[in-house]
């Protein structure tokens, strides 16, 4: 078993993605320490384990609360030798325009996403460099790494976890530990299933595969990163996501792709011009899209002025349609 006499710490073990990892993990061998907030949902991940005679074990875990990480991290030394892996895999999301959130919704993004993932790695990180052995993987998004409407400051969490998977990489290359980043898409998973219908179709159809990803499928990634298979890749970020930043790179005929000439562009910007000009469906769509999550009216009727034919003198520079990525 690959994983046999392994010790890995998987946070966001509770739920989704972060419970199928944590069940690869166990099946291949691993002693697994789950850490989540929803002590529920963990405490009936260990039980489900237990039954099946799986070494998951659950100890609560708040990324918001500095306070819980460090007891968190005392008790896993405590009660395990050492720490071969630990993967960051708990993460949080609302979907909602920019313009709207709150500015705490900004905060607690940041520190789920992004502190609580560097806070830990911090405090487990001694006894890997003792060993001078262990395999960091964080789990990122495809939002971090092209972006995603609705999901801006979540996307820029993410797009920090990636960049702190390479820094960190270099930093941490002498001690032979590698850290790596698994980018899943739209995956299948209650942080998935909160998201409005309408969003999840656009997603779907999005997706080159035209379906979207199991939490084993993610799992199975991570998976790759904590065994020996990955022994000599550090710094590098997957994106495990049916192909969906192929379709990122050139989603519709609206959207210029990136190797045509700066006229080609502007003509491609132009027919968007004119569908919207002279397509009511095609602005009504557009609208609908673009201004239908904003619930402030003011800033709605702005949005959907926006959208109206020949309301500024320039526009060949317009946006093609944006798109939630995840
Ligand atoms: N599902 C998707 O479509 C998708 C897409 C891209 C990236 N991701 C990322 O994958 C990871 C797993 O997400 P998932 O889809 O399995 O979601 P999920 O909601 O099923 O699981 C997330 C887990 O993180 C835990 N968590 C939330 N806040 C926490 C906190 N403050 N402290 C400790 N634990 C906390 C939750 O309790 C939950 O168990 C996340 O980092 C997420 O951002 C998910």
């Amino acid at each position: 078993m690959e994983m046999q006499d392994r010790t890995v710490v998987v946070t966001g073990g509770a739920s989704g993605i972060g419970k199928a990892t944590a069940f690869l993990l166990a099946r291949e061998g691993a002693l697994v320490f789950v850490g989540d907030v929803d002590e529920t949902g963990g405490r009936a991940v260990a039980a489900e384990a237990a039954g099946e005679g799986l070494a998951i074990e659950f100890l609560p875990l708040d990324l918001t609360q500095t306070a819980t990480i460090a007891e968190f991290a005392a008790t896993v030394h405590r009660r395990a030798e050492r720490v071969d892996g630990l993967v960051n895999g708990a993460g949080w999301d609302r979907i909602q325009p920019f313009l709207e959130n709150p500015p705490e919704m900004w905060d607690q993004l940041i520190q789920i996403n992004l502190m609580g993932a560097i806070r830990l790695t911090r405090a487990l990180l001694p006894s890997m460099v003792a060993a001078q052995q262990g395999k960091i993987v964080n789990v990122s998004s495809d939002a971090g790494r092209v972006g995603s409407t609705g999901e801006t400051v979540y996307a820029a969490a993410k797009g920090g976890l990636i960049a702190f998977t390479k820094s960190l990489a270099r930093e941490l290359a002498r001690y032979h530990i590698n850290v790596n980043c698994v980018c899943p898409g739209p995956t299948d998973t209650p942080l998935f299933q909160r998201q409005p219908d309408r969003m999840r179709e656009a997603l779907t159809r999005a997706i080159p595969f035209r379906r979207i990803a199991q939490p084993q499928e993610i799992a199975e990634a991570v998976m790759f990163f904590l065994g020996r298979r990955s022994d000599y890749i550090t710094g590098q970020v997957l994106s495990v996501s049916g192909g969906l930043l192929i379709a990122a790179a050139a989603p519709s005929a609206a959207q210029a792709p990136t190797n045509q000439s700066a006229e080609q562009n502007v003509r491609a910007s132009q027919q968007y011009e004119n569908l919207l000009c002279t397509n009511p469906a095609f602005r009504a769509k557009r609208i609908a899209q673009e201004c239908g999550p904003l619930t402030d009216p003011q800033l709605h009727q702005s949005c959907v002025a926006s959208l109206q034919c020949g309301v500024t003198h320039h526009r060949s520079n317009r946006a093609p349609p944006s798109e939630t990525i995840r």
